[in-house]
């Protein structure tokens, strides 16, 4: 299982990097146009947090041929370990063989049917990513798509990986999971929102309290 955080805001990327055994990052255009910043320097200050993790880049031309120049572009400035991000439609199929032609790493984006992860597959993708909510919204069952494809997968044989996405609650995370996604991309709040609740804050405040209550304010290392 793998976890990636699905965000480009550098402090954020940073404390969770901290906090998080993350695998990487993923970004869009939309992710990206929120911080307001130049696309590369920005990406390089993630690549300069993260190291070798993963950095899912997402190429937006509308060609083929526009797209493989992307990917050269990209991976020559933010090394050739990042993730192209190709939309699973026709030219991105094409794009997808491509790159895989040329040894790029791919992954397959904006994936509202499991025949999207099929053919993505088929065409080399390294990864398909799934959008659990977005599928939600128009009354398509996430959790039985990413079970599909899952199925798809194993039954074939497909070493191509799951890496489910677009989450508005932890509920869907814990779904997609299930389902047999292998890696999920959240956002921040939804890492959080996993962990942090008002019952985890009082059994915290109950044992400190017995703690002091019986040692006082010593710590253990004191003790
Ligand atoms: O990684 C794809 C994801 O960012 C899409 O999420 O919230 O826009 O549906 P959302």
């Amino acid at each position: 299982m793998e976890i990636l955080l699905d965000t480009a805001h550098v402090e954020t990327i940073r404390k969770y990097s901290s906090i998080y055994n993350l695998t990487g990052v993923t970004t869009n255009p939309t992710i990206l146009a929120r911080e307001k910043a130049e696309f590369f320097p920005l990406l390089q200050e993630i690549r300069g947090i993260i190291g070798d993790g993963q950095l899912h880049v997402q190429v937006t031309g509308n060609t083929c041929e526009e797209m493989m120049k992307e990917a050269e572009a990209v991976t020559d400035r933010l090394g050739k370990e990042t993730y192209i991000k190709v939309p699973a439609n026709e030219e991105g199929l094409k794009t997808m063989k491509a790159l895989k032609s040329r040894g790029f790493l791919v992954t397959a984006t904006a994936i509202y049917m499991p025949q999207q992860a099929m053919l993505a597959s088929v065409a080399g993708a390294d990864y398909v990513a799934p959008y659990f909510n977005r599928m939600n919204n128009m009354n398509v069952d996430g959790r039985q798509a990413v079970q599909d494809i899952a199925t798809l997968f194993r039954h074939f044989g497909r070493r191509t990986k799951i890496l489910a996405a677009s989450f508005h609650n932890t509920y869907q995370i814990m779904e997609a999971l299930m389902a047999g996604a292998d890696t999920v991309t959240a956002s921040a709040d939804m890492f959080t929102t996993m962990v942090e609740n008002p019952s985890v804050d009082g059994a915290i405040a109950d044992f400190r309290r017995d703690w002091t209550d019986t040692y006082g304010d010593r710590r253990i290392y004191e003790l």
